[in-house]
């Protein structure tokens, strides 16, 4: 399916503009005209190089004037200096990809009012595999996000803050694996080896996981594991050491950074 609109403009060319501008431009069908900004200037000329439909622009302001559908996508520390400088139009539709700024201090910032609405899209998307959260729901951006993934229209703002703990999940996830791999190295296996053999695990785990929606978790991992076998030992040693409660600890923690704003 074509993407509709008719310009999108990018202020901010770091790691997720850069994974949706590939997503978007890597289909069969047209791609919009995309305008990012020109800071991050390595970033912006690899983009203007995958498409002849990406331009880097000037500056910000030019970003802001020219787009439709205009993503932030600058880091949470700038962005209140950032934001400020730019003249919105009323009514313009906004995308804040800033994990940690609510709606409420954005609309402060723009000072217009533009139709607003927060995504988590994750790097995923330059393969147009990503799952991306959006809070209001808003049929235009959730179509946008659909052709990159899975769109997740959130019915509140609870339920996207809980998605978006979730979604900062990527650096544990190869944090504990690299754990795992440098334990299984230094016990004498070679790491190319370990990581392959994790990697894989890992991910047939996660297919059982998502392929069976309807048998709960517990129910798997009492399945995947015999009783007084390997594998419920390794589960019970790492809740009696404290593996469950440091994980409740992270998603609490991150959670009340996401609230607090
Ligand atoms: N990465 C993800 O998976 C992900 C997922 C969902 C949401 N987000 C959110 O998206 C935002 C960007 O994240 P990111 O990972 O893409 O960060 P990033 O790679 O650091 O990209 C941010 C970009 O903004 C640029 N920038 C800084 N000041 C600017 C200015 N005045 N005008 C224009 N651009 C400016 C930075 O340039 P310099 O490097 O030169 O400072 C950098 O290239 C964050 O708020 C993050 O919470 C990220």
């Amino acid at each position: 399916m074509a993407f509709p609109e008719l310009r999108l403009g990018f202020i901010g060319t770091g790691t997720i503009t850069e994974a949706i501008v590939t997503g978007i431009v890597s289909g069969a069908e047209p791609a919009p005209e995309i305008f990012v900004s020109p800071r991050s200037a390595k970033t912006a000329a690899h983009l203007a190089a995958l498409s002849p439909q990406v331009t880097v622009a000037a500056d910000n302001q030019h970003v802001v004037d020219v787009a439709d559908m205009l993503f932030l996508a600058v880091r949470p520390d700038v962005a209140e200096e950032v934001v400020r400088a730019l003249r919105f139009r009323p009514n313009q539709k906004v995308v804040s990809l800033i994990a940690t700024i609510d709606h409420e201090t954005l609309r402060a910032l723009i000072d217009v009012p533009v139709n607003l609405v927060r995504a988590v899209p994750l790097p995923f998307v330059a393969t147009r595999s990503g799952v991306t959260t959006i809070f209001p729901p808003d049929p235009a951006v959730e179509a946008f996000f659909s052709r990159l993934g899975t769109a997740v229209a959130c019915a509140t703002i609870e339920e996207f803050d809980i998605l978006a703990v979730a979604s900062a999940l990527m650096g544990s996830y190869f944090g504990i694996m690299d754990h795992i791999v440098g334990w299984m190295q230094s016990k004498g296996l070679p790491q190319e080896s370990a990581r392959r053999y994790l990697a894989q695990h890992f991910l047939s785990l996660s297919t059982v996981a998502f392929r069976n929606p309807s048998t709960s978790l517990a129910d798997l991992r009492r399945e995947y594991s015999t009783k007084g076998g390997l594998n419920e030992h390794m589960f019970a040693e790492y809740g009696d050491s404290g593996g469950l409660d440091a994980l409740s600890h992270g998603l609490d923690a991150v959670l009340a950074r996401i609230q607090t704003r």
